[in-house]
């Protein structure tokens, strides 16, 4: 079967690569032709673990090709998975749609024979419809579906989300796009994925009202924390002991700065926007929304109290990505918290094991002291911050750390650390939810 991905962006890479190596005859487009020339080399610039050996794999194998040219990349293909960006450039949520319906109107004008056509992009509900409309209308000649399919990956395990994932969503209303999407992801039946066909407009929402979910889900254990520390309950324990509730479950309840990234913040918001087109307002959603806003300012504040005044303060930043295993800056808290830390006349020495690059497109205005590695980092400073639970800070040598610092205290926005074994090594010890830890306690 022959597929055709439009973008090659994250989700369209990792949706064109994984679909090759179930065997399909993938092209993808994008109009981008520096990407392209490089992609054709087997060049990726997203940081995925195994995607780039996944893509150079499947171009040897002739199963993955790219190109610039849409038409080429549509003679006799089945299904065209539209992967482009639908950025949130307002501010208010709305989803910035006009990649998507760019897509379109080039198909339009390339489309010859029968196709499915697949939302793989992040889109509000509504928007298959006006695909089908808008096509219809430019093109009424022409015999085509529309479906929706939305993506539940995460960064950095991307591949293995594609590969297994725990559902696939495939919202269709005519029995050809049905049959077609399950001849697609036939390969993954035999890990017993459960397939759930809905209607185009259940797929779509389901998309952000996971995304919805989990966030609500964080936000609601990082209000306990905050509630934690006030009454001397260890959020650890409380999210240890609601999560074997089968019902609420144990993940995504690791307490923190507030959520980041490309995901939650964009599809929380837009989610928040489609309701309040619809008249139907999700206020738990907004509430949302306001608590991780402000969650991710007070981070700040919340560093200033425990040190009195950061005037000339010397302070090491570890981690600055929004989450390990990425170097994806976007919405992180550190975009909040250094910003305030250097109004507040402090001096920072900044490190992130693999963000450093984006990292400085985005706070390279500020005057930070970039370092090589975490000791160098460490070295004379009066507080370590750590914003990021990158492994490698998990592992630091503890004696060594607390002979380079200048004043043996670590805010640890992220609960890496174990209390008893910080009291052990005679930290000063912050964490979130939990007791604080003085070294003569
Ligand atoms: C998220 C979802 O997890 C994916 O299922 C979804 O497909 C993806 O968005 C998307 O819409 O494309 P991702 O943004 O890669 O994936 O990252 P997550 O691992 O979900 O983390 C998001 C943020 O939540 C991070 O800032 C992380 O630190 C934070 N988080 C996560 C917490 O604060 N606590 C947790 O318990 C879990």
């Amino acid at each position: 079967m022959k597929i055709t991905v439009v973008g090659t962006g994250y989700v369209g890479l990792v949706t064109g690569a994984c679909f090759s190596k179930l065997g399909y005859d993938i092209v993808c487009v994008d109009k981008d032709t520096a990407k392209i020339d490089d992609l054709k080399k087997g060049i990726v610039s997203i940081y995925e673990p195994g995607l780039e050996d996944l893509v150079q794999k499947n171009i040897k194998s002739g199963n993955l090709k790219f190109t610039t040219n849409l038409k080429e990349a549509l003679e006799k293909t089945e299904a065209v998975f539209i992967a482009v960006g639908t950025p949130s450039r307002r501010g208010d949520g709305h989803a910035d749609l006009a990649y998507v319906f760019g897509v379109v109107d080039e198909l339009a004008e390339n489309l010859s024979s029968e196709v499915v056509i697949v939302t793989k992009s992040t889109v509000p509900v509504g928007t298959g419809r006006e695909i089908y409309k808008q096509l219809k209308k430019k093109r009424p000649d022409l015999v085509f579906h529309v479906a929706s399919n939305p993506e539940f990956l995460r960064e950095w395990a991307a591949i293995e989300d594609f590969m297994h994932p725990n559902r696939v969503m495939i919202g269709v209303d005519s029995v050809k796009a049905k049959n077609l999407m399950a001849r697609v992801y036939n390969p993954l039946c035999i890990n017993k994925t459960p397939i759930i066909y809905t209607s185009i407009e259940a797929a779509e929402l389901t998309k952000y009202a996971s995304n919805g979910f989990l966030a609500m889900k964080i936000s609601f254990i990082n209000e306990i924390a905050d509630l934690c520390e006030k009454c001397g309950a260890d959020v650890k324990e409380v999210a240890r002991g609601i999560g074997f509730d089968d019902r609420i479950g144990d993940k995504f309840l690791h307490v923190s700065p507030g959520y980041g990234g490309s995901c939650f913040p964009k599809d929380t918001k837009a989610l928040s926007y489609t309701a309040q087109q619809y008249d139907a307002p999700l206020t738990l959603i907004d509430a949302v929304i306001a608590f991780n806003e402000a969650r991710k300012k007070s981070m700040g504040l919340r560093i200033e109290s425990i040190l009195g005044s950061l005037k000339e303060k010397k302070l090491a930043i570890l981690g600055l990505t929004f989450k390990p295993n990425t170097d994806d800056m976007r919405d992180s808290a550190s975009l909040d918290i250094l910003p305030y830390l250097i109004e507040k006349g402090s001096k920072l020495n900044v490190f992130d094991p693999k963000g450093m690059k984006e990292a400085k497109k985005l706070l390279g205005h500020l005057p930070l002291k970039w370092k090589k590695n975490s000791y160098e980092t460490l070295e004379g400073v009066d507080a370590v911050v750590i914003l990021t639970e990158w492994d490698e800070f998990r592992f630091l040598d503890l004696n060594h750390v607390k002979k380079i610092l200048k004043s043996p205290v670590i805010i640890d926005l992220r609960n890496m650390y174990d209390l008893e074994e910080m009291h052990k090594a005679g930290f000063e010890y912050h964490s979130l939810g939990r007791k604080i830890i003085k070294p003569m306690d």
